[in-house]
């Protein structure tokens, strides 16, 4: 394992292609949580310290190779130079023929960040010419975006074939925690998994059954379960193309002994401003939106975590920006703290969407280990080598 730590590294004047995430929550352009960047700060810091060239390389949001100008990474440039009191230069174009020669004015212990990787076409079909071009701006990559590591995509996996590529510190310690405290953990082992990003959760889903002895399926997830199992999900979001996948998620979760639980009843409104009202399953209407999970839910969701000696969670109940929804994932926080707090049980929280609802309710310390992954810590829990690991081993 090739850690920026090591004796024989010299990084003084090496321009060293810095992977991070920094897709962090943004509303209206603002930044409304700061996790991701507070993180990667050490390694930063390591770097000037080093007198290193640092190029920051980034993805926010899902761009999907086109510019969108509503996903740029400037207002995160803003924020980290705060952090590090210290200017932060903002390569403003998508990477053409002059970023090098822009990147070579970058002086000993200087940064400069690239706009959002993910408007390159190359990036997120990990094309090979892109990633050799993306290794020309640099001398050095290093990898610090364990929350990235679980896509094969050109700055986190296909770069590495053509630079020498070392592990960051805040990657290093995540995966350190995550797999000492999965070595431990005991049954039964509930996980506990919602939010927006459905698609490749949904998928991972089915990998986790024969882990676990309980998953809680909540926020747009459990939308995708209800519909496809025959209830009214009004016009709330979900994903399509998914019956089959589910039929073969109830049928491993039988042949397992892995209990699936999907909201008994919901929190919905006719739009997301609400006010919302709590309705049983059954009770939802064309025009409604779910937004939470309702009370008799969180009642089941408690019995379960306080018959469970591990909990995992990734993804939140609800629309919790918005206080009309926030109380499913309030009251889950609540539960797992107060379980926590006697001792009773062993919690890990993951996502970027979890450690800001974490955040919000100050509840950062209710859990063993909160790891600023979602998509990464669950297939990092499928016991999966993610690609971005793999790439650096
Ligand atoms: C995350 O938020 O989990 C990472 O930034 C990865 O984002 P992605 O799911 O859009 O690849």
């Amino acid at each position: 394992m090739n850690k920026i730590t090591d004796q024989n590294l010299i990084l003084q004047g090496k321009k060293v292609l810095l992977r991070v995430d920094l897709n962090v929550p943004m509303k209206n352009r603002a930044i409304t949580e700061t996790s991701r960047i507070e993180k990667i700060l050490p390694t930063i810091k390591l770097l000037i310290e080093k007198k290193a060239k640092i190029i920051i390389l980034s993805h926010i949001g899902r761009p999907k190779g086109k510019v969108v100008s509503e996903m740029s990474l400037e207002p995160i440039s803003k924020k980290l130079s705060q952090y590090l009191n210290k200017e932060v230069l903002f390569n403003k174009n998508k990477i053409n023929e002059n970023t090098i020669s822009e990147i070579n004015k970058v002086s000993n212990g200087s940064i400069m960040m690239l706009e959002n990787i993910r408007f390159n076409e190359g990036e997120e079909t990990n094309d090979k010419e892109f990633s050799k071009k993306i290794s020309t701006l640099g001398d050095i990559y290093v990898n610090d975006a364990f929350s990235c590591s679980h896509r094969a995509h050109a700055s986190i996996d296909g770069i590495t074939k053509y630079l020498p590529s070392y592990f960051g510190l805040q990657i290093t310690e995540e995966i350190n925690a995550l797999k000492k405290i999965t070595s431990k953990i005991k049954n039964p082992i509930t996980l506990i998994i919602g939010g927006s990003k459905i698609s490749t959760k949904i998928k991972i889903i089915k990998n986790l059954i024969k882990k676990f002895d309980n998953i809680i399926i909540v926020g747009g997830m459990a939308n995708t379960m209800l519909k496809y199992t025959g209830s009214n999900i009004g016009k709330s979001i979900y994903e399509h193309g998914c019956e089959n996948l589910i039929k073969e998620i109830l049928e491993k979760s039988k042949l397992y002994n892995c209990q699936i639980n999907c909201p008994i009843d919901v929190v919905v409104a006719k739009n997301l401003d609400g006010p919302g009202k709590n309705k049983n399953i059954k009770e939802v209407e064309e025009d409604d939106l779910i937004l939470d999970i309702g009370s008799k839910t969180i009642l089941s969701i408690k019995e379960i975590i306080n018959n469970s000696n591990t909990v995992l969670w990734n993804g939140p109940a609800g629309y919790f920006e918005n206080p009309n929804f926030e109380n499913g994932t309030k009251k889950i926080l609540e539960i797992i703290k107060e379980k926590n707090t006697k001792n009773k049980i062993f919690s890990v929280a993951g996502g970027g969407e979890t450690v800001a609802a974490i955040n919000k309710f100050n509840n950062l310390n209710s859990f063993t280990f909160v790891s600023t992954a979602g998509g990464a810590f669950l297939e990092f829990l499928e016991g999966k080598t993610l690609p971005g690991i793999k790439a650096l081993n």
